[in-house]
């Protein structure tokens, strides 16, 4: 299966959102990636459900949404509502992950789990046979266009064993400075889901830079 491309929103161009969505239904992006920040698990705000619910109306490719925020587990209905095909909270935002990961599933959403930089991936070990995803961030969260951290890699292929090991089919995905060089490394360590905001959105052809992301074998 060749990886997936997820499109950050977090860089699009707010006063013409409905022109960037478009941008995305008509590129190869295969999922569309939204960014919650609450200000108090990350030091920034980015938007909320209501903008996502807009979004939804119109994507023709399935939300990614990423909470950056405490207490996730207070709002799966609203993320639900707001259309999110998968939701993915932070493992530091979580002390009862089994019992959260449970609840997005009965609201029909997959489930992820995110890492900050300084989580180890061993930390997973009794709950990744319940997700559907791990996001292992590659920067740490809150901002777009931040450099890539390079021990994410070895984390990638750590991830990549323990998923490997126990006969699972949990995706993996990387989030923070990934480009056409940490795109390829991260592909090659594993990684199935690659989100990118500052690179697609910054280039002159963004529809041209997320077909080179799609193409890197
Ligand atoms: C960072 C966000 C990322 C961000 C990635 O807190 O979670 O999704 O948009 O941005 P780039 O690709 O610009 O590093
Ligand atoms: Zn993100």
């Amino acid at each position: 299966m060749s990886h997936k491309i997820a499109p950050s929103i977090l860089s699009a161009d707010f006063l013409n959102l409905q022109r960037d969505i478009e941008m995305l239904n008509e590129s190869e992006a295969d999922w569309i990636h939204c960014d919650v920040m609450d200000g108090t698990f990350v030091p920034n705000i980015s938007f909320g459900f209501p903008i996502i619910k807009q979004v939804s109306k119109i994507a023709k490719k399935p939300l990614d949404v990423h909470l950056m925020i405490v207490q996730p587990e207070k709002y799966i209905n609203e993320v639900r509502d707001a259309g999110a095909y998968l939701m993915n909270v932070h493992l530091e935002a979580s002390p009862h992950l089994h019992r959260t990961i449970s609840a997005i599933h009965d609201a029909g959403m997959k489930a992820g789990v995110t890492l900050n930089p300084h989580t180890p991936v061993s930390l997973l070990e009794d709950i990744i046979q319940d997700v559907d995803l791990v996001l292992i961030m590659s920067v740490n969260p809150g901002f777009g266009g931040q450099k890539f951290i390079e021990r994410s890699l070895e984390k990638v292929k750590m991830l990549k064993r323990m998923i490997t090991e126990r006969n699972l089919s949990t995706l993996i995905e990387v989030d923070g400075g990934i480009n056409l060089q940490t795109c390829k490394q991260m592909v090659d360590a594993g990684a199935d889901v690659l989100v990118a905001g500052n690179a697609v959105f910054s280039d002159a052809d963004p529809k041209g830079m997320i077909h080179k992301l799609k193409s890197i074998e």
